[in-house]
């Protein structure tokens, strides 16, 4: 098959054959094969509409897409570095087998607003998994939480043990940055999903094209409305890999969670053995290998959104060949998020929640002492006096040995004559969770309420 340049006409000479690989993107644009057959499927369409080619031609161009389409699905077909990049092997190979008809293709088009269609399409496809992704993690935060509305947990903050609560009232707070994720992607769809196409080079075009037929055809609800912007904008793109970098700070900070509770020291949880590893030569290791490596994912994605911003920057207007660079880094980041949240929702699916010992911990930590002072403002003491005394139960507890449980009524009264029997029922941690009835509190029919959230907004967008 021949792949003479197509721009071939202007020059004397052969490029370099290491400019040829350095040049071309076909190694990695070549993923976009569908939405570039797509595309030009609906600019031949429109093409042949406006008569600017003959519908003879057009139909010839739109039935012989097809078929390189389902060849290339049929792996029949094999992309050149020679043709450079997805859109000029897809034309020469249209060219090769229908001829003119093929050469007519690329009348009142510029490979600059052509990879600007191309690249949106395939982003928008891939938001869609994206998004179906984060809803699977949600589902099974959700499915977790039904499970331990009544596992009660030391809250911390310092990772000092601060407040009872319970692991569904913690896991929760990670769908509520999942469902603001979430949210950020569908932004980012927003400003995707506008058609460039007829932007041309930069100036677009003086044939008479209807841009808002192709954009009808592709599903756009929207085109571009200035031809230079057009051509030369990758907002979009660095929205999501603004949008993915968020993200993943989430699942690295969730990850960070999964791998100390699963240390021997907190023994929180148990990863299940399809989701850890081991060492080669410490037998007893079981690693938490799929958690360390989102964490470690994260920088990476960080670094793809810092290549896209810093390959923008300073660009003169309009297309520059720098804007090629963008692909990897996004498709980089989207790749990687993607394996992340996967593999990341089948590791927390399948873990053991260990209620024993998550109640252990948070007996040994004091986290009740809040309760403590608030039982004696409830009496009638003001806060911060409360708050004193609280603080004098606690030193001395330490001092001896004991938990604020194990204190006598005497003991107490010793230090402040308000306390009476009730005291032990006020400290109880499953009373102060359950006390905590606020909208957004740990009490069981708040976390129903969150977890109500949760799936609606997961049945609202599946
Ligand atoms: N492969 C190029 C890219 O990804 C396509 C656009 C090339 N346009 C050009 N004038 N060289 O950006």
């Amino acid at each position: 098959m021949s792949f003479m340049k197509l721009w071939s006409g202007r020059f004397k000479k052969d490029v370099d054959s290491r400019v040829n690989d350095f040049n071309s993107s076909i190694s990695f644009d070549g993923r976009m094969y569908k939405q570039d057959i797509e595309g030009s499927i609906a600019h031949a369409t429109m093409l042949g509409e406006a008569g600017i080619i003959s519908h003879e031609d057009s139909e010839l161009i739109v039935s012989e897409l097809h078929k390189i389409l389902d060849d290339i699905e049929a792996g029949k077909v094999e992309f050149s570095i020679d043709a450079e990049d997805i859109h000029m092997n897809i034309e020469t190979i249209l060219t090769n087998r229908i001829g003119d008809a093929g050469k007519r293709l690329h009348t009142a088009r510029s490979r600059n607003d052509q990879v600007a269609l191309d690249i949106r399409m395939y982003l928008l496809s891939e938001t869609k998994v994206l998004k179906a992704k984060i809803l699977g993690l949600l589902s099974a935060i959700s499915d977790k939480a039904k499970a331990n509305i009544d596992t009660v947990m030391a809250g911390y903050t310092h990772l000092q043990r601060a407040q009872p609560v319970t692991l569904a009232h913690y896991i929760l707070a990670y769908a509520q940055m999942l469902i603001r994720d979430y949210g950020r992607i569908c932004d980012c769809e927003k400003r995707m999903n506008v058609m460039p196409l007829g932007s041309g080079a930069l100036a677009s075009t003086t044939y008479p094209i209807n841009r808002e037929r192709v954009a009808e055809l592709l599903g756009f609800p929207a085109v571009t409305e200035n031809s230079i912007d057009g051509v030369s904008d990758r907002d979009f793109v660095i929205e999501l890999a603004s949008a993915l970098s968020i993200l993943m700070m989430h699942m690295s900070r969730f990850s960070e969670e999964i791998i100390l509770w699963c240390s021997s020291e907190f023994g929180f949880i148990e990863l299940d053995d399809a989701y850890s590893t081991g060492s080669s030569i410490m037998p007893q290791k079981k690693n938490p290998d799929v958690a360390e490596l989102v964490r470690g994912k994260t920088g990476r994605i960080y670094g793809d959104l810092m290549t896209l911003l810093t390959m923008m920057k300073s660009l003169p207007l309009a297309y520059n060949k720098d804007m090629q660079e963008d692909k990897e880094a996004i498709f980089d980041a989207i790749d990687n998020t993607l394996i992340s949240l996967e593999v990341f929702t089948s590791m927390f699916a399948t873990m053991t929640v260990r209620a024993d010992r998550l109640r252990a911990a948070a007996a040994k930590g004091f986290i009740n002492a809040t309760d403590c002072a608030d039982y004696l403002v409830k009496k009638g003491m003001p806060f911060r006096d409360a708050y004193k005394v609280s603080g004098k139960l606690v030193a001395y507890c330490t001092e001896n040995d004991k938990t604020l449980e194990e204190l006598s009524l005497d003991e107490y009264r010793a230090l402040c004559d308000v306390f009476e029997d009730d005291v032990y029922e006020a400290i109880k941690l499953e009373n102060c969770v359950n006390g905590r009835k606020v909208r957004g509190g740990p009490a069981r029919e708040s976390v129903e309420r969150q977890i109500t959230i949760v799936d609606e907004f997961i049945a609202e967008n599946r």
